[in-house]
């Protein structure tokens, strides 16, 4: 039995000695404490060694008043007595007398005095609470529970419940026992001293019980919306798609005017942007474009008339925080690929919200584009369709929408499982031409674009109700270690 314990030897060697303990006395004797005993006798019973047996046993003791009371007697029986030695006692004589106060309450309670004009005392036998006291004055076990409940109410008793813990050998703990002789010097940590000392030569060492419950240790997972933006990657690039990357921090040519967004249109503070301090603007806008992009805005594309309003290139010079990944899109555009071309991003955007259950400063967004001739919005509705359905979304509805840059728009929604309520999870569109013709796409080629909430579809997924549970400051970490890995 090598693979005992050194503090399962040691509290079966001191059981050895009297066949049953409790847990306190063998604390005692083996100098372990009653606590690590209580866990060697757990391991011992696991192994058929040992019985044990818990009782909870309630005791009963006198506060300092009950003391008091115990010697002197209860103050209604000190004013009994003294009606019973005094003749015609007043009320305001027998306020007089120590324990008026609290006695005489208890006095009429118990009908052992008539009040009127005089105070006359009637006839009063001892009650249980007063052989209460006094058993428990004289440390004699007393049963009548309904009397220290009483006496407790009064605050003359207090009352303490003690768990018992009763270890028993059995026969199979006796052999051990025998077996181990009196030898209960396992080593089962290894330190300096055993080491420097040589000892550790001819030790006996304590084996590993690898079948014992571990406290759990949480080490690093992968959060759970980057799985998911993992797995919204493999999934659009099995679709086709390729991924697009793209500075944060962007000038507003490419987040708004390169989008149709005009200059004085209150869209461009819509998103509530967040400014750079450092540098401010941006130097080197590609000029060709910077053109088409003013002319758009002045004079319409084709089929349009422009807005006819004020551009400045100082204004889309300026550098903020994308609100949306639409910017990579435009930027991706610029490129001027030939069609069909398939773009995607999962990456963060920067919107100056008011926080609540499903708004962040900072959330992920699924941007997309395709680029291709005869494409239409069923085209659109059917990527979303085939999307949502590879996470097992399959009840996304539509409805119609408006966007600067996008004509016909379409917002989506997607009903969350927890709540049955719709939520939004993302817009979408065809780019109008004043988007297109700047980059020179062709007249009979369409593309279609959209950008998706990440945290919306972790919402649908998982049922999470309040995204601030999931990341940022408040985020529930035992829900981010508990919660189950759903791919990969
Ligand atoms: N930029 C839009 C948003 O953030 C999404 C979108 C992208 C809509 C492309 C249409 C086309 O809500």
């Amino acid at each position: 039995m090598t693979d005992l314990s050194s503090n399962e030897r040691r509290v079966l060697t001191a059981l050895a000695d009297r066949d049953v303990a409790t847990a306190e006395e063998l604390g005692e004797a083996t100098g372990m404490g009653r606590g690590p005993v209580e866990g060697a006798a757990n391991l011992l019973r696991d192994r058929g060694l040992v019985e044990i047996a818990e009782t909870r046993e309630t005791d009963h003791y006198l506060t300092d008043e009950g003391e008091t009371y115990a010697r002197e007697g209860l103050p209604e029986r000190r004013l009994h007595d003294y009606l019973e030695e005094n003749d015609d006692v007043s009320m305001d004589e027998l306020r007089e007398v120590d324990g008026f106060e609290v006695g005489v309450g208890h006095l009429r309670r118990k009908g052992w005095a008539e009040l009127g004009d005089t105070v006359e005392p009637l006839g009063a036998p001892e009650g249980t609470d007063e052989r209460a006291l006094e058993a428990l004055a004289e440390g004699r076990e007393f049963k009548e529970m309904d009397a220290l409940e009483h006496l407790r109410e009064r605050g003359l008793v207090e009352r303490e419940t003690h768990r018992q813990v009763e270890i028993r050998l059995n026969e199979a703990g006796r052999a051990t026992a025998e077996d181990l002789d009196g030898d209960d010097d396992v080593v089962g940590e290894i330190d300096h001293d055993l080491l420097a000392s040589d000892a550790w030569r001819d030790a006996e060492y304590a084996e590993y019980n690898v079948e014992a419950d571990a406290e759990p240790r949480h080490g690093g997972r992968v959060h759970v919306l980057r799985q998911l933006a993992d797995r919204v990657k493999e999934v659009l690039v099995s679709m086709g798609f390729e991924e697009m990357e793209g500075p944060h921090v962007d000038s507003e040519f490419y987040i708004n005017d390169c989008l149709f967004m005009p200059q004085d249109h209150p869209a461009r503070t819509h998103w509530d942007k967040f400014l750079t301090e450092e540098p401010t603007h941006v130097d080197g806008l590609p000029d060709d474009l910077v053109e088409a992009v003013e002319k758009v805005h002045r004079e319409g594309a084709e089929g349009g008339e422009g807005y006819h309003s004020e551009w400045s290139r100082d204004v889309a010079r300026r550098l903020n925080l994308r609100g949306h990944t639409t910017s990579l899109s435009v930027r991706y555009l610029s490129r001027n690929p030939e069609p069909p071309q398939r773009y995607f991003s999962v990456d963060k955007v920067y919107r100056n919200d008011t926080l609540d259950p499903t708004h962040l400063l900072e959330f992920y967004q699924i941007e997309g584009w395709v680029m291709d001739r005869g494409l239409s919005v069923r085209d659109l509705m059917g990527t979303f369709v085939e999307f949502y359905s590879r996470f097992g979304i399959e009840d996304i509805e539509f409805k119609p929408h408006y966007n600067p840059y996008t004509e016909p728009s379409f917002e989506l929604f997607g009903r969350h499982p927890g709540t049955d309520e719709l939520i939004e999870i993302g817009n979408s569109g065809m780019f109008r031409r004043e988007v297109l013709e700047p980059h020179g796409v062709d007249d009979d080629v369409e593309v279609m674009a959209w950008g998706l909430a990440l945290e919306r579809l972790l919402m649908l997924i998982y049922g999470f109700e309040d995204i601030r549970d999931v990341h940022g400051t408040l985020c529930d970490l035992e829900l981010l270690r508990e919660v189950p890995v759903l791919w990969r």
